[in-house]
């Protein structure tokens, strides 16, 4: 492969030129907001703090939806909605029952998600109403295809969904087979709150692009679910939480910060640290931090919690980098008995609200995507016939 230097290409030629896409602004939204100076986040209007504290996801999604907060009549309704809609179509069920037991959970999310296009009747004839329905879809059956995935591969029955109650109390009870008390109930809705939009991040953008070229949202969201899976994005709350199993292995011995300086030592990069955007606290990290911290004192396993704290602080005095979002949401999960490998999942259920609020707002304002490369190749070559390569 050729070595993408651009030393020598004068960029001033080039204007636009930003690997990463960094600083880039290719839309506008109502969604979301991001100052990460002051390391503030908001979901069309209201501060993270403020909704932590006080909606609950379903009325995440509303706003997301609806760029206002629900009344009581409309949060009924679209909670009606969720429940009714949460089953899934049974040639799904049987794919997730049949396919490969060692797949990966997010690749199986990826193909089940695609595969419930093939299940909508749409004949309102409205495409808005129809887009609204699909994400109502989505954010539904989403957690029941993880939950499903997870009990089948361990041989266990699936657990059709309850019809009532609400996204985080159906996930936890069709994954455990059993209904979960209040404070799990709490710290997952938490979870789903604090991982529901962020901006043009790199699933996102995925979902939009797909939207931009007027297909549908199942494609998209289907796109956004690749982009999620890797490390560098949704994927990191596995590879934290891999990292402390790794300390785990031998726990009288583990020394944290010698792992950390290590890792630093060798250029490998520390998950769930570093973000594009925020230069300081990752707000969400920080309510992580706090339901960690409060769930390792409950539970009296409180080793990773503090290895955790050691990380941060290694990181911090080393590199001056800050914990994003995927660093503390691992132990949290842990702590609720969640397999690491089902992490991503989680963040995939919860950002197909924001991924669904950005496609109705492309669709309603589309113009295709579609950026430059710089070209660094060779030209007009000439042909050499193939015996004489
Ligand atoms: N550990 C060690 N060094 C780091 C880390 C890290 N986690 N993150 C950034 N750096 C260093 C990096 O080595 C580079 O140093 P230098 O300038 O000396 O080469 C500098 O900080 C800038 O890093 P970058 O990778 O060029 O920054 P980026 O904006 O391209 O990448 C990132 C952002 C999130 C991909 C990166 O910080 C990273 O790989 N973090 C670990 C993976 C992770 O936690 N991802 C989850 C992101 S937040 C949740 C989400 O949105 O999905």
């Amino acid at each position: 492969m050729a070595e993408h230097n651009l030393d020598n290409i004068d960029l001033n030629e080039y204007p636009y030129i930003n690997r990463g896409l960094e600083g880039i602004v290719g839309f506008s939204t109502t969604k979301s907001s991001i100052d990460g100076q002051k390391g503030e986040l908001i979901y069309a209007g209201y501060n993270i703090d403020t909704l932590a504290e006080n909606a609950t996801f379903e009325e995440v999604c509303f706003l997301l939806w609806n760029d206002r907060l629900p009344n009581q009549k409309e949060l009924d309704e679209l909670k009606s909605k969720l429940t009714q809609k949460r089953e899934l179509p049974q040639p799904v069920l049987d794919y997730i029952s049949s396919t490969n037991k060692e797949a990966e959970p997010m690749a199986v999310l990826r193909t089940a998600t695609s595969m419930l296009a093939d299940f909508q009747s749409r004949n309102t004839g409205d495409k808005n109403k129809d887009n609204q329905s699909d994400a109502i879809t989505l954010a539904a059956q989403m957690p029941t295809i993880v939950a499903a995935f997870a009990r089948a591969r361990q041989g266990k029955e699936i657990v059709s969904p309850l019809k009532d109650g609400s996204t985080a109390f159906n996930f936890l009870y069709m994954l455990n087979g059993e209904k979960p008390g209040s404070e799990a109930e709490k710290t997952m809705d938490l979870c789903l709150i604090l991982h529901a939009e962020h901006g043009m991040n790199a699933s996102t953008f995925t979902s939009r692009a797909i939207c931009s070229t007027e297909s549908d949202m199942f494609s998209s969201i289907t796109g956004a679910i690749g982009a999620l899976k890797g490390p560098l994005h949704g994927g990191a709350n596995t590879a934290v939480m891999n990292m402390l199993l790794e300390l785990d292995k031998d726990p009288d011995t583990a020394d944290p910060v010698e792992f950390t300086k290590k890792k630093l030592a060798s250029k490998e990069k520390i998950m769930g640290f570093g973000h594009r955007v925020y230069k300081t606290f990752d707000p969400r990290a920080r309510l992580l931090r706090g339901m960690s911290k409060s769930l390792s004192e409950e539970t009296g396993h409180t080793t990773l919690y503090e290895w955790s704290e050691a990380i941060l602080k290694t990181m911090k005095e080393e590199k001056d980098i800050d914990p994003n979002v995927d660093f503390f949401s691992a132990t949290v999960y842990y702590s609720i008995g969640i397999e690491p490998d089902l992490f991503t999942c989680i963040f995939a259920m919860s950002r197909v609200s924001g991924w669904t609020a950005h496609y109705l707002e492309q669709a309603d304002n589309n113009r295709l995507v579609r950026p430059r490369a710089l070209y660094i190749g060779e030209k007009n070559l000439e042909w050499t016939p193939v015996e004489k390569r």
